[in-house]
């Protein structure tokens, strides 16, 4: 498969008068033409940084980046007519409609009046396409974004939150555009902290954090190579549960309690769990391999997970989490 987008060692430092953040630590990325990949991270995980550095709004410290296999920001201005974006909220005039406004970046991107009705057709702003900006809500002016990004019909199309103020309904239609979108031949790159919704609607993911890749591949071989091999387990009712618990834990269990189940962290083989509790005259009534989900390996990967009694800040990770 040909790459549509390469990232690789990308650097980036801010400078201020309170020192020095460094953004991307030599952060790698690769999407393959055709796909609809999720970028996904933590809050300052340096998701943004990336998109901005990639479209040539901001500089890197080093490291290379391609768009359809031009160096940029070199070669951007041969490329840019062939990428769509959108990075975090853009404005737009509040006294314009939607229509006026997508007329005007038509005209100044020479691209066919025809487009603006049939972007707005996709976003699902037909109807209200000849009101006034201001007195759209969150979701429709996020739709607005999107349509100015499908303007000029690219091959690229990159968007950072695309699901951000997004009601439920808006969020599914999202999902079947981009899906429509990616059948149509377009590559779409999205950021999300909608990890269920990535997980619906991507091909391949890109997980970042504190600057650095910390998993990518398809879905499927993320989840898989994560794959915890816990497993939850109930007892018959009235079974005394902490009892059976601390009896795992004297043999080496993680064992976390739930309400009415606990679940084992380490059950390599489960059929232990039914011996060591028979052994006790206490006998399982289920026991399920706990299913890893796009969100617990998120969290495991990015050591985000919350901690009882903790209130986390933004830049904190824990060092397991990102392999260090
Ligand atoms: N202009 C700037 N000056 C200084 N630091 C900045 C600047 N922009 C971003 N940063 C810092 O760079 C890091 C990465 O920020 P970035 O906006 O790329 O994160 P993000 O992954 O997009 O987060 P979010 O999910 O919250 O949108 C953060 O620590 C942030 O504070
Ligand atoms: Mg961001």
């Amino acid at each position: 498969m040909e790459a549509v987008l390469e990232i690789a060692g990308l650097q980036k430092t801010y400078r201020s008068r309170k020192g020095v953040r460094r953004a991307l630590d030599g952060f790698d990325m690769v999407v393959e033409a055709g796909q609809v990949h999720g970028f996904l991270g933590p809050n300052g995980s340096g998701k943004t940084t990336t998109l901005r550095t990639l479209l040539g709004l901001i500089r890197p410290n080093g490291g290379r980046m391609a768009i359809l296999g031009r160096e940029v920001p070199e070669h951007l201005p041969a490329v840019a007519g062939q990428v769509g974006a959108i990075v975090e909220s853009p404005q737009f005039f509040g006294n314009f409609t939607a229509w006026d406004t997508l007329s005007l970046l038509a005209d100044a991107g020479g691209v066919r009046r025809q487009r603006v009705e049939a972007v707005l057709e996709l976003v699902g702003l037909r109807d209200r396409g000849k009101d006034r900006v201001r007195t759209y809500s969150l979701g429709m002016k996020q739709r607005l974004a999107v349509a100015s990004a499908l303007l000029k019909e690219p091959k690229l199309l990159i968007l950072d939150e695309p699901a951000n103020g997004l009601d439920p309904g808006g969020i599914r239609e999202m999902r079947t555009l981009m899906r429509t979108l990616s059948e149509s031949g377009m590559t779409v790159l999205l950021s999300s902290h909608i990890l269920g919704e990535i997980q619906l609607i991507c091909d391949s993911v890109t997980i970042i954090a504190a600057g650095k890749r910390v998993a990518t591949g398809s879905v499927a071989d993320v989840l898989a190579s994560h794959a915890s091999s816990s497993v939850r387990v109930r007892l018959e009712p009235g079974i005394d549960l902490l009892g059976a618990a601390e009896i795992l834990r004297a043999k080496g269990a993680q064992v976390d309690l739930g309400t009415d189940f606990f679940t084992v962290g380490n059950a390599n083989n489960p059929a232990q769990i039914t011996r060591i509790l028979a052994e006790s005259q206490i006998y399982v009534s289920e026991l399920t391999p706990a299913s890893a989900d796009l969100e617990s390996v998120f969290l495991e990967l990015t050591g985000t997970a919350p901690v009882d009694g903790q209130n986390r800040q933004v830049d904190q990770v824990a060092a397991a989490g990102w392999g260090q």
